[in-house]
């Protein structure tokens, strides 16, 4: 089998998750780096293909100049897929391009810098050959995996009441660069879009509540602030859910939590019991039965489902984490590739990987949140939202 041949946009020398992607897709040795444009500034880009020793024909100085000489190549040369790694506002030109040129598009969350250009990638979707991935980073750890199994076989009974939390410290204090390289274009409303903190981390853990617990935040009441004065967009968030399967639920999304390193924790209360599970700890998940004593679930078991076996490398005890939960979306969307090689049906939807709905939900809960709070923090429903009904309400 051929190796699926993969070009990236953005991550150069001194960006955060280019890397990161490139180390997952290498992780299981089925996915080639062919080419690449890796910073809009000449040397950089340059810089980054000296690193991963790229052939220079195959460094371009745009996404378009790639795509268009990336088509011309044969068929089992071209790149197959384009990992989009870039600030917010250049998702949507670049994942367009990218199918329009024939090329499946994984694309860094948030999907894209609004709602309407989500719901446009979505029907030029429609209308391609192409696959759409998402980098809900989350869903892949083995055990998230495993929690969403035992929700939806009923372990833990009717699902009533979800508590997500995702805070972070670095933007606690207003450095004199205000959180540097990162942090000065998540600020930034013309490279970030409408949201800082729910675009940031708030969408993940809304992504996770909803991967887990198998049903749509439907209902959302927001209180987004900027508590480090002097920012235009939110740094820290608290949203009131409520699900379409009537359970209810609070996301606390911040970037002010001083002393908070990554902290996504989940917990899922059911009519049964609970199941508990943090990301500073992902290879334990709690079961909390309520009468009988807690049960530690722990990963590289053989008492797993099969979806989070599939998603583990090591044997237990051999600690797995962030680069092979990248990793895991990064198999399931390489296996999807392959499929399509020969596969002309259109779907744009790979399996096990979050994909275009979930850019469009994600999209409109970052707008919802927004709208939500600047409306004295009022109840919006969410799902029945699209761009043209967002515009008329605010
Ligand atoms: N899934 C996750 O867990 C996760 C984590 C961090 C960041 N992200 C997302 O990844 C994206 C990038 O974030 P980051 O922190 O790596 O940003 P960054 O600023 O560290 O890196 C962005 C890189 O893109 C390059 N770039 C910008 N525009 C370009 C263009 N038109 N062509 C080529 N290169 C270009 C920049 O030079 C830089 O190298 C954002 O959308 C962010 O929300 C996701």
């Amino acid at each position: 089998m051929a190796k699926v041949r993969m070009g990236m946009v953005g991550g150069g020398p001194d960006a955060f998750i280019g890397q990161i992607h490139r180390m997952a897709a290498g992780l299981d040795g089925n996915i080639e780096l062919v080419c690449g444009v890796f910073s809009r500034n000449n040397d950089k880009n340059q810089q980054a293909a000296d690193i991963l020793s790229l052939s220079s024909n195959r460094v371009y100085a745009d996404f378009q100049t790639m795509f268009d000489a990336e088509k011309k190549l044969p068929a089992d040369e071209r790149m197959e897929f384009v990992s989009i790694v870039t600030p917010n506002d250049s998702h949507h030109a670049i994942a367009s391009a990218a199918i329009e040129a024939g090329f499946h598009v994984f694309c860094e969350k948030p999907a894209t810098f609004n709602l309407a250009e989500s719901e446009s990638l979505a029907k030029q979707l429609q209308q391609s050959n192409s696959l759409f991935g998402l980098a809900h980073t989350y869903c892949g750890y083995p055990l998230v995996r495993e929690a969403k199994h035992r929700v939806a076989q009923g372990e833990i009974g009717e699902v009533k009441k979800i508590v997500v939390e995702y805070s972070q410290g670095w933007l606690a204090k207003k450095l004199n660069n205000d959180g540097g390289k990162q942090g000065a274009w998540r600020l930034d409303p013309k490279s970030a879009g409408i949201s800082c903190c729910v675009g940031d981390i708030g969408v993940h853990a809304a992504n996770l509540a909803e991967y887990i617990g198998g049903s749509e935040i439907e209902h959302i009441l927001a209180d987004l602030g900027s508590v480090v004065e002097g920012r235009t967009l939110d740094d820290d968030a608290t949203v009131l859910l409520r699900f379409a399967n009537k359970a209810r639920g609070v996301l606390l999304s911040s970037q002010i939590s001083l002393g908070e390193e990554n902290n996504l924790k989940i917990q899922v209360y059911g009519s049964l019991g609970t199941l508990s599970w943090s990301q500073q700890e992902p290879n334990s998940l709690w079961l909390l039965p309520g009468d009988k004593p807690a049960q530690l679930i722990r990963a590289g078991f053989d008492y797993l489902c099969p979806a989070a076996q599939a998603c583990t490398r090591t044997p237990a005890g051999h600690p797995e984490g962030y680069i092979e939960a990248f990793a895991n979306l990064y198999k399931h969307f390489s296996q999807a590739v392959v499929d399509h090689r020969d596969n002309t049906v259109a779907n744009s939807q790979p399996d096990g990987v979050p994909g275009i709905k979930e850019a469009v939900i994600g999209m409109r809960f970052i707008e919802g949140t927004v709208q939500s709070s600047n409306a004295n923090n009022s109840w919006l429903q969410l799902n029945t939202l699209n761009s043209k009904s967002m515009e008329t309400n605010s």
